[in-house]
């Protein structure tokens, strides 16, 4: 699926087919994609958009489309990478919120900027990358992130939030809860490594590193692609968000009742007494991996990635979600969160 990248107009009625990896038809009134701060508070300051309502549309991979939007959507262009800063150990990278995600990790390990490696081959762009504080095999990228530039959607004033006020927590951040839809992520800092230190706590990754002659940042990246082409479906031929749920924390008290029945539920122990425990385990357990219905289906080698077949609409992958979250309940008493946002 090609993403459409380079646009400046303002584009009335516009279909946003092209901009979500679920591959789902739905129109905007108004499309502006920008690729400076100047181009984009000239569109907020304009008399014929003021009144709109707004929502900022990153690489289209988190995000399930239901119905047209009546408003305007913007959709960052920038796309440049900056040195601000560095020393012997670190060094300060602004990113533009434009840059395709995986695009800008292959980077950072070719200029031997080092930490992101494990973060490769996640679909998105760098600005949407805070939002839900990304995160694989081991790595968020809140470890990296240094502040974040956004430009309110209000004021139209440039706002910086550094990462201690940014309210990470697991796929969460401030721009998903109190700030959702008020600001328009621009760039985001980094801080990162000059020296290699890589992160291979997950067996899995381990196993899959060994496999390569030398444990450097370039091979660990092949191997976390390797892991993602296995388990992960491709999206060109498999149109989907990723994990559609969260995985969910429960308490210990509950992990403990259900270990009585399910020996081998897998689990990672959180703060707090609590316990996460995988969605994908509890789905496949439901015995609805693989499962079909219509134009939608449950990923059969990761049961957390919901599919659309052919041409599926939002409710039609919701009434699936809904479906896998009912069984979910019924079964082991736990409620699933979406992880997808729902769009408009
Ligand atoms: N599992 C099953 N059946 C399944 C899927 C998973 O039993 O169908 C079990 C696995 O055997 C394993 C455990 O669940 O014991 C965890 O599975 P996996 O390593 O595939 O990771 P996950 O918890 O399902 C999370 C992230 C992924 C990230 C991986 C790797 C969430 C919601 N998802 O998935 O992120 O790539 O860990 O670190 O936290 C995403 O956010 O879109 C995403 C893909």
């Amino acid at each position: 699926m090609q993403l459409v990248k380079d646009m400046r107009r303002i584009i009335k009625n516009y279909n946003l087919l092209n901009h979500n990896t679920f591959g789902i038809e739905v129109f905007t009134d108004f499309f502006f994609a920008f690729t400076d701060i100047v181009e984009l508070k000239a569109f907020l300051k304009n008399d014929l958009y003021e009144h709109l309502e707004k929502r900022v549309l990153g690489g289209g991979s988190n995000v399930l489309f239901i119905d047209n939007f009546h408003g305007a959507v913007i959709h960052p262009i920038c796309n440049r990478i900056e040195v601000k800063k560095k020393d012997t150990e670190t060094i300060l990278i602004k990113a533009d919120a434009g840059l395709n995600w995986d695009t800008f990790v292959e980077q950072c390990i070719n200029n031997e900027w080092f930490g992101l490696e494990n973060l490769s081959g996640i679909p998105g762009s760098v600005g949407a990358s805070p939002i839900q504080n990304i995160g694989a095999y081991g790595v968020e990228v809140k470890d990296f992130i240094y502040k974040v530039e956004g430009v309110n959607l209000e004021t139209h004033e440039i706002d910086y939030f550094y990462k201690d006020n940014c309210k990470f927590g697991y796929r969460t951040s401030i721009f998903k809860q109190e700030l959702k839809d008020k600001y328009v992520i621009t760039a985001v800092f980094f801080k990162l490594k000059r020296k290699e230190n890589l992160q291979i706590s997950y067996a899995m990754v381990q196993e899959e590193l060994k496999k390569y002659p030398q444990q450097n940042a370039a091979n660990l990246r092949k191997a976390i692609l390797d892991i993602r082409a296995q388990k992960l479906p491709k999206i060109e031929e498999m149109p989907n968000a990723g994990s559609f749920f969260k995985n969910p924390v429960i308490s210990e008290e509950k992990f403990q009742q259900l270990k009585i029945s399910y020996q081998d539920l897998p689990s990672y122990p959180e703060l707090d007494h609590k316990v996460k425990i995988p969605a994908g385990w509890l789905i496949e357990k439901c015995g609805l991996k693989g499962y079909q219905n219509g134009n939608t289906a449950v990923h059969d080698k990761q049961a957390l990635v919901l599919i659309n077949k052919g041409s599926a609409t939002g409710a039609d992958i919701l009434r699936l979600a809904d479906k896998i979250a009912e069984k979910v309940k019924t079964d082991f008493g736990i409620e699933l969160e979406k992880e997808v946002n729902v769009f408009p």
